[in-house]
C-alpha cells in the first residue's frame, strides 16, 4: 500500500524509570494504520498495549515514564515531545481516545449533555445551542434512546452498556481522525460487547475513522478488524491481516491465544490457557521473552532475541526463530 498511513509509529521505545531500575514497557514498536481501517493490538495483561496508546496520546506519566526513542507521526508530522499547548489542540480533536476505564472518564459530578457540550467547546468555536444539537445527534448516532433526555442525566444512572456508548460519543464528536479504544468492551457482557462492536465498526465505516481496538481477546479482534498486531513483553511478536492471523498464525504465542478464545459451541470443553505470565518488562535480559513459557523452544531461544522475520504472504511478520530464514530447512 503506498498512501500515507494517517498514524504511524516508528521504533518506540517508552520506559519507566523506577527504584528497580528501567522498566522498558514498549520497546521498539513500529506500527501504523490507515484512514478508514481497523487495527488491532492484542496481548495479555501488562504486555504494553496501553503504554502504547498513552504514549501516541502523550499522556506518559512523567516521572516516572518517558518516551526514551521513536517516533509518531501523525498526518506524516512527529508529535513525540510536542509542547502541551499542541498536544492538547491535536488530542480529543484529531486523535481521541476510550480509556480502559469508562467511570474514570466520565466525570460523576457533571449532566452527560454538559460533558458532551465541554468536549466540542474545547476544540470548537460554536455557540451552546449548535453543540446542544451536535451532542444530541451524536448521541443518536450511537444507538442511545431518548437522546434529549439523557443530556441531563448523570454517568451513574446509566447501565454500564449505555456508559460505553457515552464515552464513544464523547470520543468522537469532535469527529477525530483516529480513535484509540482501550479495551472497550471488557467490563461488559457478552451481547452488549457485540453490541458495542458491531456500533465502532459502523462508525468506522461512515466516517472513515481508523479505529486502534486494544483487547486482550482475539476474538474481539477477529469480529471487527483489518489487520492486528501482536504484543508480548513489549515487544510486536506477530503482525497480519486478520484472515492470515487465523488461518495461518505462525507465532506460539498467537497460537496460544487463538487457543484461549471461548468457543461457544464446545462449552463442556475446558478453555485453553498458555501456561506462566508474561515477564515484568526488562526481567529477561537473554532470549526470547517468551521461551519461559513455549512449548516449542530449542538451545538457540535461551541465548539470542529473534528478529521480526518476513513470512511469505505480503505484510505478515513473526519473531521467532522457527521462521528465521537460516533455521528454515531447505
Ligand atoms: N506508572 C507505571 N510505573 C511503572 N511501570 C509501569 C507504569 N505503567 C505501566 N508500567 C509497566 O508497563 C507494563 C505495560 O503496562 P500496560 O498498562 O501497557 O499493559 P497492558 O498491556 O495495557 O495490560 P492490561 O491488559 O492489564 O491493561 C507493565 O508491565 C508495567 O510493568
Ligand atoms: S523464538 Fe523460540 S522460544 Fe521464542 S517463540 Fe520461537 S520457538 Fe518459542
Ligand atoms: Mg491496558
Amino acid at each position: 500500500m503506498d498512501r500515507e498511513p494517517i498514524l504511524e509509529i516508528k521504533g518506540l521505545r517508552t520506559s519507566f524509570f523506577t527504584d528497580d531500575g528501567e522498566v522498558p514497557a514498549v520497546d521498539d514498536v513500529s506500527l501504523y494504520v490507515h484512514e478508514g481501517e481497523m487495527l488491532g493490538i492484542v496481548g495479555e495483561s501488562g504486555c504494553g498495549k496501553s503504554v502504547t496508546s498513552l504514549s501516541i496520546m502523550g499522556l506518559i506519566p512523567s516521572p516516572p515514564g518517558k518516551i526514551v526513542d521513536g517516533d509518531i507521526l501523525y498526518q506524516g508530522n512527529n508529535i513525540v515531545n510536542l509542547p502541551e499547548k499542541k498536544m492538547r489542540a491535536i488530542r480529543g480533536n484529531d486523535i481521541a481516545m476510550i480509556f480502559q476505564e469508562p467511570m474514570t472518564s466520565l466525570n460523576p459530578l457533571f449532566s452527560i449533555g454538559n460533558q458532551l457540550i465541554e468536549a466540542i467547546r474545547t476544540h470548537q468555536n460554536v455557540s451552546k445551542k449548535a453543540a446542544w444539537d451536535k451532542s444530541v445527534e451524536m448521541l443518536k448516532l450511537v444507538g442511545l434512546p431518548r437522546a434529549e433526555e439523557l443530556m441531563d442525566d448523570y454517568p451513574h444512572q446509566l447501565s454500564g452498556g449505555m456508559r460505553q456508548r457515552v464515552m464513544i460519543a464523547m470520543a468522537m464528536i469532535c469527529e477525530p481522525s483516529v480513535l484509540i479504544a482501550d479495551e472497550p468492551t471488557t467490563a461488559l457482557d457478552v451481547t452488549i460487547q457485540k453490541q458495542i462492536l458491531q456500533l465502532m465498526k459502523e462508525l468506522n465505516q461512515k466516517l472513515n475513522t481508523a479505529i486502534i481496538m486494544i483487547t486482550h481477546d482475539l476474538g474481539v479482534v477477529a469480529e471487527v478488524c483489518d489487520r492486528v498486531v501482536v504484543m508480548y513483553s513489549g515487544k510486536i511478536v506477530e503482525t497480519a491481516d486478520i484472515h492470515t492471523l487465523y488461518k495461518d498464525p505462525k507465532h506460539p504465542y498467537t497460537k496460544g491465544l487463538l487457543a484461549s478464545i471461548p468457543d461457544l459451541r464446545k462449552k463442556s470443553e475446558k478453555l485453553y490457557s498458555i501456561p506462566g505470565n508474561v515477564p515484568k518488562p526488562g526481567s529477561i535480559t537473554e532470549g526470547c521473552r517468551f521461551a519461559p513459557r513455549c512449548e516449542m523452544a530449542f538451545e538457540r531461544c535461551f541465548q539470542e532475541d529473534p528478529a521480526l522475520y518476513p513470512c511469505s504472504s505480503d505484510e505478515h511478520e513473526v519473531r521467532c526463530f522457527l521462521h528465521a530464514p537460516e533455521e528454515v530447512k531447505p
